[in-house]
């Protein structure tokens, strides 16, 4: 199989173009198909021609690929395709595509374009011209079926919904079956007996999920009232909820905060999610709590934050509600953030007195504390690879990181300047304003 990513277009764009062997002949297949069935395709003009799009460090949005006779490894597409992405297959052999469609309309792609085909443009006997048959299927789950994976908890898929004149694709976060739960924590727990897997898994897929999801559905709802409204795309709004007989939400359907903006600077990125974090805590009332880089999305808006899981209101009194107060003291204690914070508090890594404090707390200091870190790897989750430019040796790179240790590890414990995500913003406008300046000498 040659592959020919990501973008081949009638104006040809900066796109970096990977051939392998056999390189004229996918050109010869691809690049009528491209003309005739993508050039005008909303989503391949928007996403196959970013810049990028050209960086093959990146997840791809569009992989196109043509038939040799060789193997096409789902597996391998899979994992080279960012969420939501497409691959794109042709071949002279109709029944080749047919049997490929039928393999990636399952293992987590769904097919978008069902097998069809294009005829080379020959001025006569048009219909004897030959055929190239293809297809076209989408990434929409995160993982592969049989896979496993400590980034995610959730069953989230990606699926379409009907809006108001036209389909598009939302995101559908449920509770995991029973089974899927038990096979990850056997794995996870090869020692353990499965009755006691099978006992905890249940305790976790009938009350500890449902009652996350349910205050997710509820924290969402709470976020669109009150967020100013530059702000309220940059969070997930809730589209669909299914509820089960006791009232708790099992499956929640939200709007895709599709990852593939514009790339940012690594002050941008930094500020953006400042920017947006002050806006939560500060208009919505709402601490997120688990402010890691996968929770994050950079989408033609911007930065994004998702999964509100864990959140809570900051007024929210738990102490009223025994069970809740339950849960969330023990996510406090367990939860890779706070993990975080006490690994970095006991080795001296963090001193200030204002986020020691806040150990095992749900507070406003939890998020300022773990944003303050990412803007240090930005490059972290697989997704954003590409969305940020990140250079650890560049001058914007170590005053971030300065700012980073000012704010966990300032010369004074006690000192409380960077207290709020209002705080760090006004900081990194500094930086900015600096960065520029000495651009511009
Ligand atoms: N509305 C959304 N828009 C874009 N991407 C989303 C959205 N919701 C979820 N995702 C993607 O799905 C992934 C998993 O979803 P989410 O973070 O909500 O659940 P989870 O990670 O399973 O929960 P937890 O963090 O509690 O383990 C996210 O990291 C993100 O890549
Ligand atoms: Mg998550």
């Amino acid at each position: 199989m040659t592959t020919l990513a990501p973008a081949l277009s009638p104006a040809p764009a900066s796109s970096a173009v990977h051939v392998g062997r056999g390189n004229g002949q996918a050109h010869a297949l691809l690049t009528p198909l491209i003309q005739r069935i993508f050039a005008d395709d909303r989503e391949y003009r928007h996403y196959a021609h970013s810049p990028v799009a050209a960086d093959p460090a990146a997840l791809q949005d569009f992989i196109f690929a043509a038939d040799e006779g060789g193997a096409v490894d789902p597996d391998a597409i899979f994992h080279r395709l960012r969420w939501g992405g497409q691959f794109v297959f042709a071949s002279r052999h109709g029944r080749r595509v047919a049997q490929l469609a039928e393999e990636f309309d399952r293992d987590g792609f769904r097919l978008e374009r069902e097998p069809a085909f294009i005829r080379k443009a020959w001025p006569f006997l048009s219909f004897l011209a030959p055929r190239t048959h293809y297809f076209a299927a989408r990434k929409v789950h995160l993982i592969r079926p049989g896979e496993f994976t400590e980034r995610f908890t959730y069953h989230v898929e990606l699926v379409p919904h009907q809006a108001a004149e036209d389909e598009e694709f939302v995101v559908l976060k449920r509770v995991p079956s029973l089974e899927s739960l038990v096979a990850k924590l056997h794995k996870k727990f090869p020692e353990t007996p499965i009755e006691a897997i099978e006992k905890r898994a249940r305790k976790f897929t009938d009350k500890i999920f449902p009652t996350f999801l349910t205050r997710e559905a509820a924290i969402l709802k709470i976020l669109q009232e009150h967020l100013p409204s530059r702000y309220a795309h940059r969070v997930p709004r809730v589209i669909a909820l299914e509820k089960d007989i006791r009232g708790f939400v099992t499956c929640l359907k939200m709007n895709w905060l599709r990852n593939g903006g514009r790339r940012l600077s690594q002050i941008e990125f930094a500020m953006q999610a400042a920017d947006l974090l002050q806006a939560v805590h500060d208009s919505a009332g709402v601490l997120h709590l688990d402010l890691r880089l996968d929770n994050m999305v950079i989408t033609d808006q911007g930065v994004g934050f998702i999964d509100f899981g864990s959140s809570m209101r900051v007024t929210e009194n738990l102490a009223t509600n025994p069970m809740l107060d339950a849960l969330f003291s023990e996510l406090m204690r367990t939860s890779h953030i706070q993990r975080m914070l006490y690994h970095m508090t006991t080795s001296g890594q963090v001193t200030a007195q204002h986020l020691c404090d806040k150990q095992g707390k749900a507070d406003k200091g939890i998020d300022v504390f773990y944003l303050s870190l990412q803007f240090t790897t930005p490059h972290a989750n697989p997704d954003l690879a590409g969305l940020i430019h990140y250079d650890p040796q560049s001058e914007m790179a170590r005053q971030i990181s300065e700012l980073s240790k000012t704010v966990l590890r300032p010369g004074d414990p006690t000192d409380t300047s960077h207290k709020s995500a209002k705080d760090i913003l006004r900081s990194l406008e500094l930086i900015e304003r600096d960065i520029n300046r000495r651009a511009r000498r």
